[in-house]
Protein backbone atom coordinates (compact mmCIF):
# COMPACT_ATOMS: atom_id res chain seq x y z
CA UNK A 1 0.00 0.00 0.00
CA UNK A 2 2.70 2.26 0.96
CA UNK A 3 4.30 1.84 -1.73
CA UNK A 4 1.75 2.14 -4.30
CA UNK A 5 1.33 6.00 -2.92
CA UNK A 6 4.63 6.99 -3.35
CA UNK A 7 4.32 5.19 -6.71
CA UNK A 8 1.58 7.88 -6.53
CA UNK A 9 3.40 10.91 -5.81
CA UNK A 10 6.02 10.54 -7.89
CA UNK A 11 3.60 9.96 -11.19
CA UNK A 12 2.19 13.26 -9.67
CA UNK A 13 5.99 14.75 -9.28
CA UNK A 14 6.80 13.02 -12.69
CA UNK A 15 3.79 15.58 -14.68
CA UNK A 16 5.76 18.14 -12.92
CA UNK A 17 9.79 18.00 -12.63
CA UNK A 18 10.09 13.97 -13.78
CA UNK A 19 10.51 11.54 -11.24
CA UNK A 20 14.41 11.98 -11.15
CA UNK A 21 17.08 11.41 -8.25
CA UNK A 22 19.41 13.93 -10.33
CA UNK A 23 18.77 17.31 -9.35
CA UNK A 24 16.73 19.51 -11.95
CA UNK A 25 18.91 20.47 -14.66
CA UNK A 26 20.59 24.21 -14.53
CA UNK A 27 18.64 25.06 -17.76
CA UNK A 28 15.24 25.95 -17.78
CA UNK A 29 14.79 25.98 -21.72
CA UNK A 30 12.51 23.16 -22.34
CA UNK A 31 13.55 20.27 -24.12
CA UNK A 32 11.59 20.60 -27.96
CA UNK A 33 13.74 22.23 -30.63
CA UNK A 34 13.88 25.64 -30.31
CA UNK A 35 10.80 27.56 -33.00
CA UNK A 36 13.09 29.16 -35.63
CA UNK A 37 11.92 31.76 -38.40
CA UNK A 38 11.25 30.16 -41.96
CA UNK A 39 10.98 32.23 -45.03
CA UNK A 40 8.00 31.43 -47.05
CA UNK A 41 8.13 34.02 -50.04
CA UNK A 42 10.76 34.74 -52.17
CA UNK A 43 12.63 38.35 -52.29
CA UNK A 44 10.68 39.10 -55.26
CA UNK A 45 7.68 38.34 -53.25
CA UNK A 46 8.67 40.64 -50.32
CA UNK A 47 9.70 43.65 -53.12
CA UNK A 48 6.37 43.71 -54.58
CA UNK A 49 3.92 42.92 -51.95
CA UNK A 50 5.67 44.53 -48.57
CA UNK A 51 9.01 46.66 -49.54
CA UNK A 52 8.12 48.70 -53.12
CA UNK A 53 4.24 49.41 -52.16
CA UNK A 54 5.46 50.87 -48.37
CA UNK A 55 8.27 52.65 -50.17
CA UNK A 56 6.46 54.53 -52.91
CA UNK A 57 3.89 55.21 -50.25
CA UNK A 58 6.33 57.17 -48.11
CA UNK A 59 7.98 58.79 -51.37
CA UNK A 60 4.58 60.05 -52.27
CA UNK A 61 3.46 61.15 -49.36
CA UNK A 62 5.14 64.03 -48.97
CA UNK A 63 5.82 66.37 -51.99
CA UNK A 64 4.74 69.82 -54.25
CA UNK A 65 2.70 69.15 -56.88
CA UNK A 66 1.47 72.18 -58.89
CA UNK A 67 -1.90 71.99 -60.76
CA UNK A 68 -4.60 74.08 -62.26
CA UNK A 69 -5.46 75.01 -59.20
CA UNK A 70 -2.51 76.03 -57.47
CA UNK A 71 0.34 74.48 -55.76
CA UNK A 72 -0.62 71.44 -53.02
CA UNK A 73 1.81 70.23 -50.46
CA UNK A 74 1.50 66.99 -50.04
CA UNK A 75 2.04 65.72 -46.52
CA UNK A 76 0.40 63.68 -43.66
CA UNK A 77 -1.61 66.10 -41.41
CA UNK A 78 -4.10 64.17 -39.38
CA UNK A 79 -3.02 61.81 -36.36
CA UNK A 80 -4.38 58.84 -38.77
CA UNK A 81 -1.99 59.79 -41.93
CA UNK A 82 1.17 60.42 -39.24
CA UNK A 83 0.32 56.38 -37.74
CA UNK A 84 0.04 55.68 -41.86
CA UNK A 85 3.17 56.72 -42.52
CA UNK A 86 4.54 55.21 -39.31
CA UNK A 87 3.30 52.12 -40.58
CA UNK A 88 5.24 51.70 -43.85
CA UNK A 89 8.07 52.77 -42.29
CA UNK A 90 8.20 49.80 -40.06
CA UNK A 91 6.86 47.74 -43.04
CA UNK A 92 10.42 48.56 -45.11
CA UNK A 93 12.42 48.83 -41.60
CA UNK A 94 11.37 45.29 -41.25
CA UNK A 95 10.94 44.15 -44.99
CA UNK A 96 15.03 44.50 -44.46
CA UNK A 97 14.91 41.77 -41.97
CA UNK A 98 13.26 39.72 -43.70
CA UNK A 99 15.73 39.98 -46.58
CA UNK A 100 18.26 38.98 -44.26
CA UNK A 101 16.69 35.92 -42.81
CA UNK A 102 18.68 32.67 -44.02
CA UNK A 103 17.40 30.72 -46.40
CA UNK A 104 15.64 33.19 -48.41
CA UNK A 105 15.32 32.79 -51.99
CA UNK A 106 15.66 35.38 -54.57
CA UNK A 107 12.59 33.73 -56.27
CA UNK A 108 10.38 29.81 -56.45
CA UNK A 109 11.17 28.31 -58.58
CA UNK A 110 9.97 28.98 -62.17
CA UNK A 111 8.92 32.61 -61.04
CA UNK A 112 9.69 35.46 -62.76
CA UNK A 113 10.41 39.03 -62.62
CA UNK A 114 6.78 41.06 -62.86
CA UNK A 115 8.40 42.94 -65.99
CA UNK A 116 10.81 41.84 -68.32
CA UNK A 117 14.49 43.32 -67.63
CA UNK A 118 16.76 45.53 -69.71
CA UNK A 119 19.66 43.71 -71.85
CA UNK A 120 22.11 42.13 -69.26
CA UNK A 121 19.57 42.35 -66.54
CA UNK A 122 19.72 39.45 -64.36
CA UNK A 123 17.44 36.53 -64.12
CA UNK A 124 15.97 35.54 -60.67
CA UNK A 125 18.66 32.45 -60.99
CA UNK A 126 21.35 35.02 -61.96
CA UNK A 127 20.28 36.95 -59.49
CA UNK A 128 20.61 34.36 -56.71
CA UNK A 129 23.81 32.82 -57.85
CA UNK A 130 25.24 36.98 -57.44
CA UNK A 131 23.95 36.82 -54.15
CA UNK A 132 25.39 33.27 -53.19
CA UNK A 133 28.46 34.46 -54.13
CA UNK A 134 28.25 37.88 -52.12
CA UNK A 135 26.01 37.16 -49.41
CA UNK A 136 27.88 39.46 -47.39
CA UNK A 137 27.30 42.47 -49.77
CA UNK A 138 23.52 40.95 -49.74
CA UNK A 139 23.00 41.74 -46.17
CA UNK A 140 25.14 45.01 -45.84
CA UNK A 141 22.65 46.44 -48.22
CA UNK A 142 19.76 45.25 -46.40
CA UNK A 143 21.31 46.65 -43.44
CA UNK A 144 21.72 50.22 -45.02
CA UNK A 145 18.08 50.13 -46.76
CA UNK A 146 16.99 49.44 -42.91
CA UNK A 147 19.28 51.49 -40.98
CA UNK A 148 17.71 54.51 -43.45
CA UNK A 149 14.20 53.38 -43.35
CA UNK A 150 14.92 53.92 -39.17
CA UNK A 151 16.01 57.44 -39.83
CA UNK A 152 12.79 57.98 -41.77
CA UNK A 153 10.96 56.23 -38.90
CA UNK A 154 12.40 59.18 -36.20
CA UNK A 155 11.50 61.99 -38.58
CA UNK A 156 7.72 60.64 -39.00
CA UNK A 157 7.90 60.54 -35.52
CA UNK A 158 9.22 64.35 -35.29
CA UNK A 159 6.70 64.86 -37.68
CA UNK A 160 9.70 66.61 -39.14
CA UNK A 161 8.63 67.19 -43.09
CA UNK A 162 12.40 67.77 -44.07
CA UNK A 163 14.12 64.91 -42.58
CA UNK A 164 11.47 62.65 -44.35
CA UNK A 165 12.20 64.32 -47.83
CA UNK A 166 16.19 63.54 -47.16
CA UNK A 167 15.87 60.56 -45.92
CA UNK A 168 13.27 59.44 -48.49
CA UNK A 169 15.87 60.04 -50.84
CA UNK A 170 18.91 58.54 -49.71
CA UNK A 171 16.41 54.93 -49.35
CA UNK A 172 15.97 55.55 -52.92
CA UNK A 173 19.85 55.28 -53.34
CA UNK A 174 19.71 52.10 -51.05
CA UNK A 175 17.42 50.38 -53.13
CA UNK A 176 19.46 51.42 -56.20
CA UNK A 177 22.44 50.27 -54.50
CA UNK A 178 21.20 46.64 -54.34
CA UNK A 179 19.36 46.75 -57.12
CA UNK A 180 22.75 47.82 -59.66
CA UNK A 181 24.92 44.59 -57.99
CA UNK A 182 22.28 42.01 -58.13
CA UNK A 183 19.65 43.09 -60.72
CA UNK A 184 21.42 45.55 -63.25
CA UNK A 185 24.58 45.68 -63.13
CA UNK A 186 24.94 46.32 -66.53
CA UNK A 187 22.50 48.97 -67.17
CA UNK A 188 24.45 52.26 -67.48
CA UNK A 189 24.40 54.82 -64.67
CA UNK A 190 22.12 57.79 -65.01
CA UNK A 191 23.46 61.07 -66.43
CA UNK A 192 25.09 63.07 -63.47
CA UNK A 193 26.02 59.57 -61.50
C1 LIG B 1 19.55 43.86 -50.32
C2 LIG B 1 19.19 43.98 -51.70
C3 LIG B 1 17.97 44.75 -52.10
C4 LIG B 1 17.48 45.92 -51.60
C5 LIG B 1 18.04 46.77 -50.47
C6 LIG B 1 16.31 46.25 -52.38
N1 LIG B 1 16.10 45.29 -53.32
FE1 LIG B 1 14.59 45.26 -54.66
N2 LIG B 1 15.35 43.55 -55.49
C7 LIG B 1 16.45 42.86 -55.02
C8 LIG B 1 16.66 41.68 -55.84
C9 LIG B 1 17.75 40.64 -55.63
C10 LIG B 1 15.66 41.70 -56.83
C11 LIG B 1 15.45 40.65 -57.94
C12 LIG B 1 16.49 40.78 -59.04
C13 LIG B 1 16.39 39.70 -60.09
O1 LIG B 1 15.55 38.79 -59.99
O2 LIG B 1 17.16 39.75 -61.06
C14 LIG B 1 14.85 42.89 -56.56
C15 LIG B 1 13.74 43.25 -57.31
C16 LIG B 1 12.92 44.33 -57.05
C17 LIG B 1 11.74 44.67 -57.80
C18 LIG B 1 11.19 43.90 -59.00
C19 LIG B 1 10.19 42.88 -58.57
C20 LIG B 1 9.51 42.23 -59.78
O3 LIG B 1 9.06 41.10 -59.64
O4 LIG B 1 9.42 42.86 -60.82
C21 LIG B 1 11.23 45.82 -57.25
C22 LIG B 1 9.99 46.57 -57.69
C23 LIG B 1 12.09 46.20 -56.16
N3 LIG B 1 13.10 45.26 -56.07
C24 LIG B 1 11.91 47.31 -55.37
C25 LIG B 1 12.78 47.71 -54.35
C26 LIG B 1 12.66 48.94 -53.60
C27 LIG B 1 11.60 50.00 -53.82
C28 LIG B 1 13.68 48.95 -52.71
C29 LIG B 1 14.04 49.99 -51.69
C30 LIG B 1 13.02 50.58 -50.88
C31 LIG B 1 14.44 47.71 -52.90
N4 LIG B 1 13.86 47.00 -53.90
C32 LIG B 1 15.55 47.36 -52.17
C33 LIG B 1 17.24 43.21 -53.97
C34 LIG B 1 17.10 44.35 -53.20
Amino acid sequence: MRSMKLFGACLALLAIVGCSPKPAAESTAPAVAAAQPKPVASVLDLMLGQIDPAADFLWESVATISTDKGIEERQPRTDAEWAEVRHKALAVIEGANLLMLEGRRVAHPGQQLSEAGGEGDFTPEQSQAAVDADRATYLAYSEAMRGVAELLLAAIEKRDIDAMLENGGVLDETCEQCHRKFWYPNSPLPPGA
